[in-house]
């Protein structure tokens, strides 16, 4: 089993994909912009070969260089995890002739308009909008879906260059800032509770399903600095109590409307006051910011092994242990300049301490991280327990009692 796999190294959760392919018995080629030099050594001793591609995000060239190359090397699988590089992978399995997702199913997972367009038409309900290409298009998709609204670039992520429009003059504002965005959405705006449907699928079929929740929603959490984001996994999303089960049902007929076939989904759904549940938007790979890790907290297994032998074997065989929730906060310092104090760590290591999964504040002295590009902000830290009253508690403690300050 040869597998081409784009993107092993970066984002940093993909070096344990590499580690799963090569641990259920693959031979892994890596596909990378960078130099084969610059990997981590965590990553070379699972790669057989590493193909450079300098213009990756070019996914016509980057196609035209490496299918003969993949072709020569007999490759069974093409495969990435990464969002810029999903549709390359697609793209070079139809050149190829190889199973997988073909680009027409992957440009479902990852054009948001044809993605809402597809599922409108399968009845499920995703918010009304319409895809802009200048302002005047803006202006009357504005008129008729009516304020609030979101404006958001189609093929966007990390909330970058979203906003929530409640006036004419503020779309106005919105557009100006937003010119270098070629091709926008302008969508109802949904108010409501957000959350996920993760999933590794086998042909479609969900061999693993988690769902979490975002505190608050990620357009507040990117656009307020003195905030720290967190997201809860149920242990259990099938608990009658969460009152899931529509979102899971949505998720569900989600992945059989877009033609999923093997691999991870991430899906991010709204719930509104009424209870009612609206899609938000899915990707073919799997959700970013240690979302996997608290996964494998969560059930105390490798989704990072079982989504490789499900890519390579049609197979998922641990089985998820359904013991923990867990709660993960990302910490952004008051002030600019070098990380100076940290509050209230030490007492939530002497109180929860054997709770803690992850403890990655960045140290004293380290510069800041810029919170506008990176979620892991000022560092984050994790934590697990089965009770969910236990686990908000500590999320809570987390979020209001541990500041750090930068000068
Ligand atoms: N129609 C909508 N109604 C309400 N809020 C929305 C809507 N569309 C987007 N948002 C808000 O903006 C955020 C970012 O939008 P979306 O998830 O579609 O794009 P993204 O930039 O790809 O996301 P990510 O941050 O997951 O990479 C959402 O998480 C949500 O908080
Ligand atoms: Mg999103």
């Amino acid at each position: 089993m040869k597998v081409a796999f784009i993107a092993p190294a970066y984002p940093p959760e993909q070096r344990d994909f590499t580690r799963g392919l090569a641990e259920v018995g693959a031979t892994v080629i890596g596909i990378g912009d960078g130099p084969e030099a610059g990997l981590p050594p965590q990553v070379r001793r699972y790669l057989s070969k590493y193909i450079r591609v300098p213009h990756l995000f070019n996914e016509g060239q980057a196609a035209a260089t490496l299918a003969p190359a993949l072709s020569a090397l007999g490759v069974d699988r093409i495969e990435s995890n990464w969002e810029p590089t999903v549709l390359l992978a697609a793209r070079l399995r139809d050149m190829l002739g190889l199973g997988g997702m073909s680009r027409d199913v992957a440009l479902g997972f990852r054009d948001k308009q044809v993605m809402k367009e597809r599922l409108k038409a399968a009845g499920l309900r995703v918010p009304h909008s319409r895809r802009v290409r200048t302002d005047d298009d803006a202006r009357q998709a504005a008129e008729a879906i009516g304020f609030p609204l979101i404006l958001k670039p189609i093929s966007g992520a990390g909330s970058a260059d979203t906003f929530r429009c409640d006036t004419m003059q503020e779309l106005e504002d919105a557009l100006a800032v937003t010119r270098h965005v070629a091709e926008a959405s302008i969508e109802e705006f949904i108010d409501g509770d957000e959350f996920t449907y993760d999933t590794v699928c086998i042909e479609g079929k969900p061999m693993f399903e988690n769902v979490a929740r975002y505190y608050p929603r990620p357009l507040t959490f990117r656009s307020e600095q003195w905030i720290s984001p967190a997201q809860f996994v149920y242990r259990n999303p099938y608990d009658p109590a969460l009152n899931l089960a529509e979102g899971i049902a949505l998720g569900r007929a989600v992945l059989d409307a877009l033609n999923m076939g093997t691999g991870f989904t991430h899906m991010e759904w709204y719930r509104k006051k009424s209870g009612e549940v609206v899609f938000g938007e899915i990707g073919c790979r799997n959700g970013g910011g240690h979302f996997v890790d608290m996964m494998n907290w969560s059930n105390d297994f490798d989704i990072y092994r079982e989504w490789a032998r499900s890519v390579c074997w049609h197979s998922f065989e641990a089985k998820a242990s359904r013991r923990y929730h867990v709660a993960m906060v990302f910490k952004r310092a008051l002030g600019e300049g070098r990380i100076a104090q940290i509050d209230g760590m030490d007492e939530i290591r002497r109180r929860y301490g054997r709770w803690i999964v992850a403890d990655a504040l960045l140290p004293l002295g380290t510069p800041r991280r810029n919170w506008k590009q990176t979620l892991l902000s000022d560092g984050f830290v994790g934590v697990r327990h089965p009770d969910h009253s236990v686990c908000m508690e500590m999320m809570e403690a987390l979020i209001g009692r541990l500041q750090l300050y930068a000068r």
